[in-house]
């Protein structure tokens, strides 16, 4: 039986890899997703995040601007307070005293560079300030000042406070050893004295002498502030304010932290929720691939059930279509038997009528032999019992008994070779059916190692027995190795394209019986001096029930059986043909036969 296409076995591996590449897509696709919504949900996260922070520190710098203006003004309104208070009466007197103090000679003097980089008073420049601070608060005047300052600060918020004249130079700090100092460069001093702006700025300072001693860790306001004289716009001097701002520092810090807080507490429900909405999503993606995967199962199934079916229907059919060529093969077979066994008859009367017409005429000449014999037998009885009375008879049936005698020597020997004759037709017989016992061998084990060369030799030898009697029949044959094979099944191959060949040759011809082999294959070829075969009948001679002969002559399925046997053998058939020269057929059976 040939191979058969295995249905069920391919759909499951092509299914298999069509359902493993859709698995694949989709939770390739399912993965994007989710980490796209990851993404998105970490974008969201971070984005309000940041605007959160930006929102919470503008609202500390709006906060600390606020403060500090707040203060400035109230810095401003102090000073002028002060101005009025304080400087007609105390500082004017005091500022006139000290420009008679020389500064600029201190300012000529060369400077240094930082650690920083930044241009700063050398040593020598400092020590100059220094010698001529001390000199104004060697004045008469400063004690009695100072004393009166101090009094109008008690109970204020302001930690500091420093004078300086419209040169730049500090003409009175609470902190005395500032007095001297130059600040002509400072921003905040050239804000205020040349321009008559308040200038403020918010510091923090570890450490720091206030007016009620040194206090620490505190946030102050500084505040350039131009002191205008009373009555006009003229700027003749410059406060600075230190103001203690440490508590409302504090509150401002303590709103920040706040909204941090409330921030940071957003944040973390949104990114629990965020975890949440993210467990939501793989866990429906993890369901729609659940319900796909078990979809595709039960697809699978459901084709495989029919898939199944499919392959019994097909199984059966091929079973049936089996049975048929076997009953084609067996009518086949039955109708070459048929056309041979009128040949076999034929042959078997040709050695069969000799043989009766010659044991016919041999019992005859025995009758006529048999009296002659009888009356010499008497006389030769009476002459060795020494009888007198020997009548030798002169005549026996009416012909002369001397004759009679003589003859019997001949007629034995002639009966004797028409006996010889009926042995050799009964050895023909014997043959014949040897032969017959050899080609129908349908008994015999499927199959068996043969020697096809005898084979070969019985079907010619019984397909003689329906071939035209011009028709030479050759054998070449070559030793071959023993072929493992169902020799009923190939003598009729063989027979039938003997039989073909036969039946191609119009009169007189030929036809060539070859066996070859090598490693691998046995060839039988079969020649004949027939009438070939047109080119558009070639095609179809395989064909089951193509015939070009007669009704009765020719079912058609000759070849296509013999082709069925021969594929069934692991081997093949060709032909060669050319029209009016002859036709060959070749037929290869592998040695080692692929079943
Ligand atoms: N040796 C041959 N020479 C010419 N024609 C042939 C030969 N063998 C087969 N054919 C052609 O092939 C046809 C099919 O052969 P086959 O199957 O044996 O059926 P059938 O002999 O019953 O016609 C024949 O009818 C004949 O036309
Ligand atoms: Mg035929």
């Amino acid at each position: 039986m040939q191979s058969r296409f295995k249905l069920i076995q391919y759909f499951t591996a092509t299914s298999l890899v069509a359902f493993g590449f859709v698995a694949v897509t989709l939770v390739y696709f399912q993965m994007r997703q989710s980490d796209f919504f990851k993404s998105v949900q970490t974008e969201e996260i971070r984005s309000s995040q940041e605007t959160h922070g930006k929102l919470i520190s503008n609202a500390e710098q709006v906060a600390r601007r606020d403060l500090l203006s707040i203060h400035e003004n109230g810095n401003v309104n102090l000073t002028r307070l002060f101005s009025n208070a304080l400087w007609a009466s105390d500082f004017a007197p005091f500022v006139d005293k000290t420009s008679a103090i020389d500064f600029e000679r201190c300012r000529s003097m060369g400077n240094a560079v930082d650690s920083h980089g930044a241009t700063v008073a050398g040593p020598e420049k400092k020590a100059c300030f220094q010698a001529q601070g001390e000199l104004i608060r060697a004045l008469p005047q400063f004690a009695a000042l100072d004393a009166r300052v101090r009094a109008s600060m008690r109970g204020s918020s302001v930690f500091k406070i420093k004078v300086y004249d419209l040169k730049g130079i500090t003409i009175y700090s609470t902190e005395h050893a500032q007095i001297g100092d130059d600040k002509s460069g400072s921003p905040g001093w050239i804000g205020a004295a040349l321009h008559g702006k308040a200038v403020s700025e918010l510091t923090f300072r570890d450490k720091f002498s206030a007016l009620q001693g040194v206090v620490e860790n505190r946030d102050l306001i500084a505040s350039y502030l131009p002191v205008i004289e009373p009555g006009t716009e003229r700027v003749v001097g410059v406060f600075e304010l230190y103001s203690d701002v440490t508590p409302f520092l504090q509150q401002i810090k303590a709103t920040s932290q706040a909204f941090q807080k409330t921030a940071d507490e957003n944040q973390q429900r949104a990114s629990l929720q965020a975890e949440n909405n993210q467990e939501q999503v793989d866990h429906s993606s993890r369901t729609q691939l659940l319900v796909l995967a078990l979809l595709l199962t039960l697809l699978y199934v459901v084709l495989l059930v029919i898939v199944r079916r499919a392959q019994r229907v097909i199984e059966k059919q091929a079973q049936e279509s089996d049975t048929n060529k076997q009953r084609l093969a067996q009518a086949e077979k039955m109708t070459t038997l048929g056309q041979m066994v009128a040949g076999v008859a034929h042959q078997l009367n040709t050695p069969l009528a000799f043989s009766k017409s010659n044991v016919f005429m041999a019992i005859q000449s025995l009758d006529t032999m048999v009296p002659t014999i009888e009356a010499a037998s008497r006389v030769l009885e009476k002459e060795i019992a020494g009888d007198p009375d020997i009548t030798q008879p002169t005549r026996l049936d009416g012909r002369d008994f001397a004759a009679r005698l003589g003859d019997i020597p001949g007629e034995a020997r002639m009966a004797q070779e028409m006996l010889g004759d009926v042995l050799m037709g009964l050895d023909q017989m014997n043959e014949l059916v040897n032969n017959l016992r050899n080609f129908t061998r349908l008994d015999r084990a499927r199959t068996a190692a043969v020697d096809l060369n005898s084979t070969l030799s019985s079907v010619v030898y019984i397909a003689k027995s329906v071939i035209s009697t011009k028709v030479r029949v050759v054998e070449a044959f070559e030793d071959l190795p023993p072929l493992e094979c169902n020799v009923s099944q190939l003598n009729q191959v063989f027979l039938n394209l003997i039989v073909n060949a036969a039946q191609s040759i119009r009169g007189a011809g030929t036809i060539t019986v070859t066996t070859s082999s090598d490693r691998e294959r046995i060839c039988v070829a079969i020649l004949d001096t027939g009438s070939g075969i047109p080119d558009d009948v070639l095609p179809r001679i395989f064909d089951p029930y193509f015939t070009t002969k007669p009704a009765g002559e020719g079912t058609g399925l000759g070849l296509a059986i013999a082709k069925d046997i021969v594929v069934e053998h692991g081997g093949e058939i060709v032909v060669d043909t050319q029209v009016g020269v002859g036709t060959r057929f070749r037929i290869y059976l592998p040695l080692q036969a692929a079943r």
